[in-house]
């Protein structure tokens, strides 16, 4: 038996397609077990960009299947457009994707719903419907992909899921929708069909065949709904402990847990960042690090390299080893900041706290270290890093408590750091 989480351990786009693609070639299966199309993994294969949205990053490495769990939301239409992207670059998905029957579907009053709540809430969701999804499958309204292939259920629960939401919508809206839903969804539900199964099954039968299963992340820790900064959050947990009931395995199964944190911090919505830098420097590391949303564009916010909560992070998930991703794009800084602590109410807090209003007044203190001034380009193996590199590595490794494994230098599967 040999399985593997990845899992972020920041506010998302840490590099985990990149990761997980570079670690698919040692898997028989990759599966994705939270999220939705909120997620933008993006892979550089071939000298070609991929971004993918919902299907595991494992579909771009040759003969490797992929599956799409419980714990995910799926927008059939936005699946379609993937696996259709994917066709056109030349990418078959056919038998090797599967698609879980418990799967919750995002339909379109989700992402109605996801908009008008934002001017509400002002979260800065991605507006994909992710978070009215989930909350539909928690007050046990949702549908599952079972229940959308399954015509007369569908149209039960789609009559009397509108009912309820037009008191929201109103009554024209509502109307408006429930005539797109019946025209668009059943000719993709016929598309879809094929995908969909029971994948717990699969996924078990795998591990019991000591083949290698490999779990993607979406999202990061710091977004998680329990553990992260609510309520500037996504809807669903992304921590390790939720492979379980999200791709209906048992803990006991799983081996092990790599998390993936970029060498300085980025988050991309609202909510609260201690180490956020709005100067040249935040700038600087936007650009150099080509830190824009691979699902919405919109421009990330940029810092540096936390700590405290990426050790909060290591702790949560179980984490049996770290990759650090992006090194190379602070190869020209002359020093780098790390944050150790919070500075709050006269006092310095080590733990990451769980209070909004603490977390947004709380002052980071920083140490400082000397940049390396030299690129990484080409190196492959630890100990040709420049001494700052190393030094840089070591003290993270000190700072969360766990062994630093990997160290990406570069957006492509090559280029790769073994430590
Ligand atoms: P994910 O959501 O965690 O998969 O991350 P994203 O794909 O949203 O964002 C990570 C971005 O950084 C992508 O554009 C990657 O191609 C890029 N990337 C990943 N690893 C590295 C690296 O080591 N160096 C550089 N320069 N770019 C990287
Ligand atoms: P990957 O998998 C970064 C953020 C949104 C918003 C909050 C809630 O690429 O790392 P949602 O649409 O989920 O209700 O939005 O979460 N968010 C992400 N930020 N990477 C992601 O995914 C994200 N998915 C959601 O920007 O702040
Ligand atoms: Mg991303």
């Amino acid at each position: 038996m040999s399985t593997l989480v990845v899992v972020g351990l920041q506010w998302g786009d840490e590099g985990k397609g990149k990761v997980v693609h570079a670690l698919s070639r040692n898997a028989d299966y990759v599966v994705r077990y939270q999220g939705g199309n909120n997620a933008g993994h993006t892979v550089i294969f071939d000298g070609r960009k991929f971004v993918l949205h919902l299907v595991p990053s494992g579909i771009l490495e040759k003969g490797k299947k992929c599956i799409i769990g419980n714990g995910v939301v799926v927008d059939p239409e936005a699946l379609i457009e993937e696996v259709n992207f994917l066709k056109k670059k030349g990418i078959s998905v056919e038998n090797r994707l599967f698609i879980s029957d418990s799967a919750h579907v995002i339909l379109p009053y989700h992402k109605i719903l996801d908009g008008i709540r934002e001017k509400v809430q002002n979260i800065g969701t991605t507006k994909k419907g992710i978070g009215p999804c989930y909350a539909d499958k928690f007050s046990r309204t949702g549908i599952r992909m079972c229940d959308y292939l399954d015509k007369g259920m569908f149209n039960i629960l789609i009559q009397k899921n509108l009912k309820e939401k037009s008191k929201i919508l109103g009554s024209l809206k509502t109307y408006k929708i429930k005539k797109e839903i019946f025209k668009k969804y059943s000719a993709i539900a016929n598309k879809i069909k094929k995908y969909v199964t029971d994948t717990s099954i699969i996924i078990n039968k795998q591990i019991s065949e000591n083949k290698r299963v490999l779990f993607e992340s979406a999202q990061g820790t710091l977004l998680d709904i329990d553990f992260g900064t609510y309520p500037y959050v996504t809807s669903s947990n992304p921590v390790s402990g939720a492979v379980c009931a999200g791709s209906g395995v048992g803990p006991t199964k799983i081996d092990s847990v790599m998390g993936i944190a970029k060498a300085y911090t980025t988050r991309v919505g609202e909510g609260p960042f201690p180490t956020e830098l709005n100067d040249g420097v935040g700038a600087y590391l936007r650009e150099k690090g080509q830190e824009f949303g691979a699902t919405t564009g919109r421009p990330r916010r940029c810092g540096w390299f936390d700590a405290v909560s990426v050790r909060y992070s290591v702790r949560l998930n179980g984490c049996s080893s770290v990759v650090i991703t992006k090194l190379d794009v602070l190869d020209n800084m002359k020093r780098i900041k790390i944050c150790i602590g919070y500075r709050y109410n006269g006092k310095i807090l080590k733990e990451f706290p769980a209070s909004k209003r603490i977390i947004q007044e709380v002052k980071p203190v920083y140490i400082e270290m000397p940049g390396w001034k030299k690129s990484l380009k080409g190196i492959t193996m630890f100990k040709n890093l420049p001494e700052n590199a190393k030094k840089y590595i070591r003290k993270i490794e000190k700072l969360i408590g766990v062994r630093i494994s990997m160290i990406s230098n570069g957006r492509s599967k090559e280029e790769t750091i073994k430590c």
